[in-house]
Parts: C-alpha cells; structure tokens; sequence
C-alpha cells in the first residue's frame, strides 16, 4: 500500500496536492492548533510527519509513531520543537525550510527596528486617542540608526540579511556575537567584527537577536544581561521567545535599563492579551510573522511538502537538516 504522511496542519493546496499524489495523507485540517492528544494519535504509524514549529516533536510523538516512522519535515527554519537527539539515534531524517524565509524575516526585522527606534505604534495610537495636539518640536522622537552600533546576537543567515538591509541607512558599526566565530574574510566581506557578549551588550545601540534556541541560547538575555546593556538602547527578538527571561526584559523596560523593545516572539505564544509587555508603550509586538509573506508561506509549504516526498522516497532531500 501507500506509504502514510500525517499533516499537523491545513497548508496550501499546492503543498498538499504534492504528498497525495503519492502518500496516503491525513491532515489536521484546521487553523486551530492540533491538540496534543490527537497527535499522538494522528502520528501513529505514520511514515512521515509534516509539522510546524508549534508541534512539539519529542519523544513521546516519536514513540507513538512507532519505528515506520522515516521522515519528519518541518515548515520552519527553527528545530527547537524538534527532539533532534531521538531523531538521529532512531535514524529519522529531518527536513526544514531555511533560505526561502530569509527576505521576509529580515524585512520583518527591520520593519521592527524603525517601529521601535521612531516609536510607530505609540503614534499611531497617539495620532487616534486625540493626543496629536499639534506639530510638536521634541514630541515622539527616537534614537537614529544613522550612526549607530548594531549588535547581532547569532549572525546566520537571517542576521546577515538583515545586515545587509541596514547598510544604506549609515550605520556606524556592526558586531556581532555567534556561539561559532566567523572567519576574518568573512568580517572584512561583510564589514562586521567579532564582539564579545559582554561587549555586545554594552556597546550595541540596537541588539538584534536571530540565534536559534539552543540549551547555549536559552535565557541568555536575562536580568544581569539587560543591566549591561545602554539605558538608551533597542532589544529586538525576532528568533525564539526562549532566548529571553521575559519577566527581566519585562522589568528592563519598566526600569528603564533598555529603551526599547520589538518582539517578534514570545513565551508563550500567543501572549496572554492581559500581559505586562502588552501595557508598555516602548514595547512592540508582533504575532510571529517574521516569515509571513504571502510568496514565502506558500514556499514554504511546498518545500516542506518536497523534503518530505524526497526523504520518504529515499531522494535527496531539497532541504535536509544533517543531524
Ligand atoms: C519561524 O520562526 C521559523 O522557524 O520558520
Ligand atoms: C538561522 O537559521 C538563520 O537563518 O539565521
């Protein structure tokens, strides 16, 4: 018979037309998160598993799904859903979707920059609550990014982009922080040099988190990090909310310590409307939409949809993640 793929999700037809040509597919066919229950039901005896990055494939998923299971291709750039240590050891091939969201989630991240440095939602909502008195000389004025030090924390490929995005807005330098440190050509090429966590912290005007979620990225921007950092600095998360302790951001903004922030992320997501960060005027956040262009979700899709046929039909995959 047909080999069997379970869909966590209802995708574009485009996608999904691509599996049934082949496989017999089940899907969750809502936009409605699928309870975890019924995961672990839909994924027994499964061959492949395409999913999202609010599936949590761990253990249990994988044992459910029993030893069929060859293939789990995901519809994101991020793992951290991913139990990748049981994966490997029970030889189950993983794909992901890099690359294809790199522009829009840059853009996303540069959309978040300016809306946090020139303050657009609070005058945004100035503008419509009747505070726009008049033209006003020192009234909703931010820091300018002409002249200033931008500071990634991870310098992959979406920190790169994002890099290369702000070039022609004058900033003065850029440093960057990566668990892995870059070659010297690499820095010269792209005109970044290799600072320190500490030194990030201290020095960045705008701190422009894309590592991905690792036990090393976890929690690192937590209280004694937002102390280092400038009173009059920008914190921008566009990578997982589990990188931040959000209590000590949370409390960072309030105090002052940072200025700024603009979340893309959040733990957890969604936010709870009655949540702090949500009272906070210099803080801007968004519902994880950094890959949410209409060309790239649609891309995405298929390409998840693509790793999934290659992998389960012992292909290369268009995008494999080596384990
Ligand atoms: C989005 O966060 C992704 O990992 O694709
Ligand atoms: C992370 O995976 C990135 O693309 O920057």
């Amino acid at each position: 018979g047909k080999l069997k793929v379970f869909v966590t999700a209802r995708l574009p037809a485009v996608a999904v037309n691509i599996l049934r040509e082949r496989f017999d597919v089940s899907m969750w066919d809502s936009e409605n998160d699928i309870p975890k229950d019924i995961l672990l039901e839909k994924s027994r005896g499964k061959d492949g598993l395409l999913c999202l990055l609010t599936n949590k494939i761990d253990k249990k998923v994988l044992d459910e799904a029993g030893k069929q299971l060859r293939v789990v291709s995901t519809m994101s750039v991020g793992l951290d859903h991913i139990d990748l240590n049981e994966c490997k050891a029970r030889g189950i091939k993983v794909g992901y979707t890099p690359d294809i969201l790199t522009s829009a989630t840059a853009e996303l991240g540069v959309g978040l920059l300016l809306a946090t440095s020139r303050r657009i939602v609070e005058g945004t909502n100035a503008a419509k609550n009747g505070s726009w008195g008049t033209w006003k000389p020192m009234w909703l004025c931010g820091p300018s990014l002409e002249g200033s030090t931008v500071g990634f924390f991870g310098l992959g490929r979406i920190g790169l982009a994002i890099l290369q995005r702000l070039k022609p807005f004058g900033v003065k330098c850029f440093k960057y922080n990566t668990l892995n440190e870059k070659t010297k050509e690499f820095e010269t090429e792209h005109g970044v040099t290799y600072a320190t966590f500490n030194d990030l912290l201290a020095t960045s005007d705008f701190l422009i988190s894309c590592s991905s979620l690792t036990s090393a990225t976890k929690n690192i921007f937590n209280k004694e990090a937002f102390d280092m950092m400038k009173s009059t600095s920008i914190f921008i998360n566009i990578a997982r909310g589990g990188v931040v302790m959000q209590d000590d951001l949370c409390q960072a903004l309030i105090d002052g310590k940072i200025r700024a922030a603009g979340l893309d992320v959040t733990t957890p997501e969604p936010l709870p409307t009655d949540h702090p960060l949500f009272q906070l005027p210099n803080c801007v956040i968004t519902p994880h939409i950094g890959s949410a262009t209409d060309e790239t979700r649609t891309a995405m899709a298929v390409l998840a949809a693509r790793n999934l046929l290659a992998g389960l039909e012992n292909a290369p995959m268009p995008s494999p993640y080596e384990l």
